[in-house]
């Protein structure tokens, strides 16, 4: 399985921090962002990895990451996204590199305690489709939200004022091949975006979406509140270690 990391968009949520800055390259405690979603790839046993960036500041991933040597990686992949046509569009860069094979996508500013190990090993026995990993949240509203039946996920709602579960669907994604081809169908939302969201409803529709829980602590830091609160989550881990 190889892994993409989409770390484009304009991080306007975080405006002025973004003005002169690429949002994932901003610090995290001890590490630039973009650091924990390629540490997540890592752990989970992924060494082909390719990261999609955009706007002025796309030469400085270059600068930050060269070849990964600080992951243990000999090589990285880049790709470069106009614009923000949002989630959707940022992954469809990522259609040559892989090349038919299964990936596992991590929204650049989703940072995690634990490790997605056990999930992505299910997934690379898993015959066809999709899986996602789920968590519980208190503000539900903020993320894509999982409506379950049972133990079923019958479909997600993209930030729903009501939301019909506690289950945030976090931003890591795992995909056969036939990713590229949902994606080539969308059409862009109220938002104006290609939304990851209607990607994983096609999933559900056709039966083939799987869900894990997300052990451990998880947040993402794209507006004031979770850049914070992830800085400190991620000292208080280390400090703990
Ligand atoms: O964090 C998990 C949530 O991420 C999910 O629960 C939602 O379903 C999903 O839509 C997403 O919601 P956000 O509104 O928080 O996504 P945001 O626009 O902040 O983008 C998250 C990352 O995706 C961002 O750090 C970089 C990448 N991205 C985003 C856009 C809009 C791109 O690479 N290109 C883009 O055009």
């Amino acid at each position: 399985m190889k892994g993409v990391v989409l770390a484009g968009g304009t991080g306007s949520r975080l405006f002025p921090l973004t003005k002169v800055t690429n949002k994932h390259l901003m610090p995290i405690y001890d590490r630039p962002m973009i650091y924990y979603p390629i540490q997540t790839l890592v752990a989970a046993g992924i060494d082909e990895i390719m990261v999609v960036t955009g706007g002025r500041n796309s030469g400085d991933f270059l600068r930050l990451l060269g070849n990964g040597k600080d992951f243990g990686l000999k090589h990285l992949n880049y790709a470069y996204q106009d614009g923000e046509g949002g989630i959707a569009d940022a992954l469809s860069l990522a259609e040559h590199f892989a090349d038919g094979d299964k990936i596992c996508v991590v929204l650049g500013d989703n940072i995690i305690e634990k490790d997605i190990r056990s999930a992505a090993d299910a997934f690379r026995k898993q015959e066809r489709g999709a899986k996602i990993l789920l968590k519980e949240v208190q503000d539900a509203e903020r993320f894509g939200v999982a409506e379950m039946r049972g133990e079923k996920i019958v479909g997600i709602e993209e930030k729903p004022v009501r939301p019909k579960s506690n289950y945030a669907v976090t931003g890591i994604y795992m995909y056969d091949g036939t990713v590229f081809d949902k994606v080539n169908k969308l059409i862009p939302s109220d938002r104006n975006e290609l939304e990851i969201t209607d990607v994983n409803n096609f999933y559900i529709r056709e039966g083939s979406m799987t869900y894990d829980f997300l052990d451990g602590w998880w947040t993402d830091a794209g507006t004031f509140e979770s850049l914070l609160r992830a800085a400190n989550l991620v000292a208080q881990t280390q400090h703990k270690q």
